[in-house]
């Protein structure tokens, strides 16, 4: 289950449920650990092809060699000793061929993709006939692409052959919202095992955390809690420390006593724009404030002692609000 209440997920479910009724061939895009292969997993199950197979080839991992006999399968005897056997193409017949990371694909292998998504037909290895392909196509890569033709190491025709439909899964950090509700699920998934729950505290630190590696790191952070938390209620300490970087940060020295709101804007401000690089603009956007706004709180407590912090606030400088 595609799991998410922010806007773009419930726009990707849509476009999903859409989907279903076609059979074009899809371009799944995002992030490492996004979910990209699930999403891939939904079309399928939504399309008329639902009752066939889903067949998933992880194309970074196809030893050229052996490519294609893989995917287009090899006749008997074809060299001494070779056994005849059926490809992916073939396997995935009246169903969806998942090729998961297709940028990675060899330029000789993309023209060899490109040949059967053209003929619609698939000739195995020391074949002398080719067999009409009845399978729907879902390539997925967390690559931009497009960079990849600029630069040569995709082709073109091939790139415009398979993103006709594209469906972006954004990366986490892009719908925070949905960090409460993924964590229900991806722990209620370990419910047989051991029923965990996670404190408030908990969501805010894994909310406020930038997590690379997406849903998938998300998932091991909690198969991690689940395992070696000793009590079923997860506090901070169930979570590893490079996941609590900012929040520890934010939490000993913008909560310490006697720190006013101020202060701890002031500190939370510089975290963020640490994180957009300096980026000031990025760091308005993400803090959802002016620039004007922006500069006060990073003059607030630059060198100045406490009582000067706070007459420079009050000169004309709101930090809530846009001017
Ligand atoms: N929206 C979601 N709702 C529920 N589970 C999710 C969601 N997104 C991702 N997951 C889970 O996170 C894990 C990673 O998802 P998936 O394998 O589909 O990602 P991916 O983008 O293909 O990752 P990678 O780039 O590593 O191949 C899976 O266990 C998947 O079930
Ligand atoms: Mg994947």
């Amino acid at each position: 289950m595609l799991v998410g209440r922010s806007e773009v997920m419930q726009r990707l479910r849509a476009q999903i449920a859409r989907l279903g009724a076609t059979h074009f061939t899809v371009l799944v895009t995002g992030e490492s650990g996004t979910g990209k292969e699930l999403v891939a997993r939904n079309v399928h199950a939504v399309s008329s092809r639902a009752r066939g197979p889903f067949i998933a080839v992880n194309c970074a991992a196809l030893v050229e060699s052996l490519l294609e006999a893989e995917l287009f399968g090899i006749e008997e005897r074809t060299a001494t000793g070779v056994k005849g056997r059926e490809g992916k193409f073939e396997l995935a017949e009246g169903g969806t061929l998942f090729l998961d990371e297709v940028g990675d694909l060899s330029l000789a292998a993309q023209a060899k993709l490109l040949r059967v998504l053209q003929d619609l037909s698939v000739e195995r290895v020391g074949g002398r006939q080719s067999r009409p392909m009845d399978t729907r196509i879902i390539a997925a890569t967390n690559r931009p692409l497009l960079e990849r033709v600029q630069q040569g190491m995709f082709r073109a025709d091939l790139f415009y052959r398979l993103s006709g439909v594209e469906l972006v899964v954004p990366p986490l950090r892009e719908r925070r919202e949905d960090v409460p509700i993924l964590v229900d699920h991806l722990l209620g998934r370990h419910q047989r095992l051991r029923r965990v729950i996670a404190g408030a505290d908990v969501i805010e630190a894994l909310g406020a955390f930038d997590w690379p590696g997406n849903v998938r790191q998300l998932e091991r952070v909690l198969e991690r809690a689940v395992a070696l938390a000793p009590a079923s209620r997860l506090t901070i300490s169930d979570l590893p420390s490079e996941v609590l970087g900012d929040y520890r940060t934010m939490q000993c020295e913008g909560l310490e006593r006697g720190r006013s709101l101020r202060a701890w804007s002031s500190r939370y401000a510089r975290l963020v724009l640490d994180r957009c690089e300096g980026n000031r603009r990025r760091a308005c956007d993400e803090l959802d404030i002016s620039y004007h706004t922006l500069r006060a709180l990073l003059r607030y407590g630059a060198g100045a002692s406490h009582g000067d912090r706070r007459a420079s606030m009050s000169a004309g400088s709101p930090i809530d609000g846009r001017p």
